[in-house]
């Protein structure tokens, strides 16, 4: 196996990774109106900027404040921040070499691109249409993105006024602020259908120093010889090992369908002032709450009566459609059961193998081997996103790792029955080809019918705007579904750059 590199922490943005993952997160989009005075206020931001290292340091010490006390620190919060800027945005600022980037989805813009990811078409007047967005389209195309994060609502609103009036005075327009904010109480870490989310995530390959075991992301598995075989490919149970190159310009990708090593010179194509960043892509996803929730009475009653599955609830419903419980434990581990939150193994489950490996103290059942969708239809959001050990149309699993994103999004909106209905999910997810990874997870596996399964349907959590049919499957027949579209749509976004820390000095 390879060496991995070391990643330049201390240049990389903190969002990337490890994630800012705090309770309120304010989205600030701007559009450069005097590129000249925009250009000495973005240099003027360099010191602000939080990067990988000081977000994880902030998280380590976090994290040994709330074991030390048995709860969360009252005191201990941090303010992070960080910049994106669309392919306009550096034409603006007169940034050279953005055609050496090979990716046409960042030079077009998301506005061009709805097609492809499954939006209704642009003049249908369709809600999700380009010409129904917030910001993202038309005027209010964005130029730069600014994210503050912080546990205090309070200071994250004075942060977001003062760094509003600053760019005003500097050669910016305000196109739009989104503020994201984590549910409250049991709620927390959950998305508006109520589902726990967040929970799976690729691991990046890297070492934080030249010492050959100080790796980025630790590597958890028991130290017992069973779990050898998914130690070269995993850093922890359903946590895929993932080459940088994959999330972070200026390191290399996976050799083809070895996950294992990397290949030689291939990191990503751009410009030399491309490392240490990634593209953003960012999405706000409207979702009816309310549609959905009615969905799951109506139609768990319907197949109740043809007699597909006398027990089917509306919870586990919603399961089928996820491919988690409401609390996050696996359909594919407890088909009937919802285990509830934060179980340990909650991630550790595929969907071919014929059954994983138990982890020591885990009683749970384990997942078995479900090649016809049974236990999880093949239509599952997280079986249409990340089909894990599945082959697919693409070929074997091992290819699967390079389509892998960084996702890194938070709820926005009220919650349900004080709401004027405008509440979702603020997508966010880092990558470093939006063609290869995010857009090819949309255009090819989620709304493609047949892919990554033949007949699977489109998934009937982010499908677009289009009714669709799904098939369940008990084992002896199957049961045609048919799914309305638009239970999410989106009211904006765009495509971004996140740079390295030292492009803003010399931007
Ligand atoms: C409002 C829209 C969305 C909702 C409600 C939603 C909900 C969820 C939930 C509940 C999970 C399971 C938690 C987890 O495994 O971390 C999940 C996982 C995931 N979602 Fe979404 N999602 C949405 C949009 C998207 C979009 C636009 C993408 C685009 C690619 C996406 C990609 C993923 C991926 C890659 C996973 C991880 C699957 C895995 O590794 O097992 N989601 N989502």
């Amino acid at each position: 196996m390879d060496q991995e590199p070391v990643l330049d922490l201390d240049d990389i943005q903190g969002n990337i990774l490890p994630g800012f993952k705090k309770d309120a997160q304010h989205f600030v989009f701007l559009r450069v109106v005097d590129a000249q005075l925009a250009k000495k206020w973005l240099r003027g931001l360099a010191p602000r900027l939080s990067s990988a290292k000081e977000v994880m340091e902030a998280h380590t010490l976090w994290k040994g404040m709330r074991r030390k006390l048995g709860r969360d620190p009252d005191n201990l919060d941090f303010l992070f921040l960080n910049c994106a800027i669309s392919a306009e945005g550096l034409q603006k600022l007169a940034v050279p070499g953005i055609d050496e980037f090979d990716d046409a989805a960042f030079k077009l813009g998301m506005e061009s691109r709805a097609g492809v990811i499954g939006d209704p078409p642009t003049g249908s007047g369709t809600p999700g249409a380009t010409e129904t967005w917030l910001f993202g389209s038309g005027r209010k195309r964005p130029d730069v993105l600014l994210i503050l994060a912080t546990d205090d609502d309070v200071w994250a609103a004075r942060a977001e006024r003062e760094l509003i009036t600053s760019a005003r005075s500097n050669g910016f327009q305000r196109i739009h602020v989104d503020r994201g904010r984590v549910r409250p109480g049991a709620m927390a870490g959950h998305e508006h259908f109520g589902f726990k989310d967040g929970i799976s995530l690729p691991a990046i390959r890297g070492r934080a120093s030249a010492a050959a075991h100080d790796f980025v992301e630790p590597r958890v598995w028991p130290p017992s010889q069973d779990f050898n075989a998914y130690r070269s490919r995993y850093a922890a149970p359903g946590r895929q090992l993932v080459w940088p190159g994959h999330f972070v310009f200026g390191y290399p990708r996976q050799m083809r369908d070895q996950p294992e090593d990397m290949r030689p010179h291939s990191e990503p194509p751009g410009p030399t002032w491309a490392k240490n960043g990634s593209f953003l892509v960012y999405r706000r996803l409207r979702q009816d709450v309310v549609a959905f929730q009615k969905f799951l009475a109506t139609a768990s009653a319907l197949i109740r009566g043809r007699g597909f599955d006398q027990n089917l609830t509306p919870e586990r419903l919603g399961a089928l459609l996820v491919g988690r419980w409401a609390s996050g434990w696996p359909l594919a581990r407890d088909p009937h059961t919802d285990r509830g939150e934060n179980q340990a193994g909650e991630n550790h489950f595929t969907f071919s193998e014929t059954t994983t490996v138990p982890l020591p103290n885990d009683l749970h059942p384990l997942n078995l081997a479900d090649p016809n969708g049974v236990v999880c239809p093949f239509a599952a959001h997280i079986r249409k996103v990340q089909p894990r050990d599945d082959s697919t149309d693409i070929g074997p699993m091992e290819r699967t790792f390079q389509k892998l994103i960084l996702r890194r999004g938070i709820t926005f909106g009220r919650e349900l029955g004080k709401s004027d209905g405008d509440r979702g999910l603020l997508f966010v997810a880092y990558q470093t080809s939006i063609v290869d990874q995010f857009e090819f997870i949309m255009n090819d596996w989620v709304n493609d019918e047949n892919k990554p399964h033949a007949n699977s349907g489109v998934d009937p959590i982010i499908g677009g705007a289009r009714d669709s049919t799904i098939l369940l499957n008990n084992g002896n027949t199957t049961f045609p579904l048919t799914v309305p579209g638009g239970w999410v749509v989106a009211a904006g976004g765009e495509y971004m750059f996140s740079p390295s820390l030292s492009f803003f000095s010399t931007v």
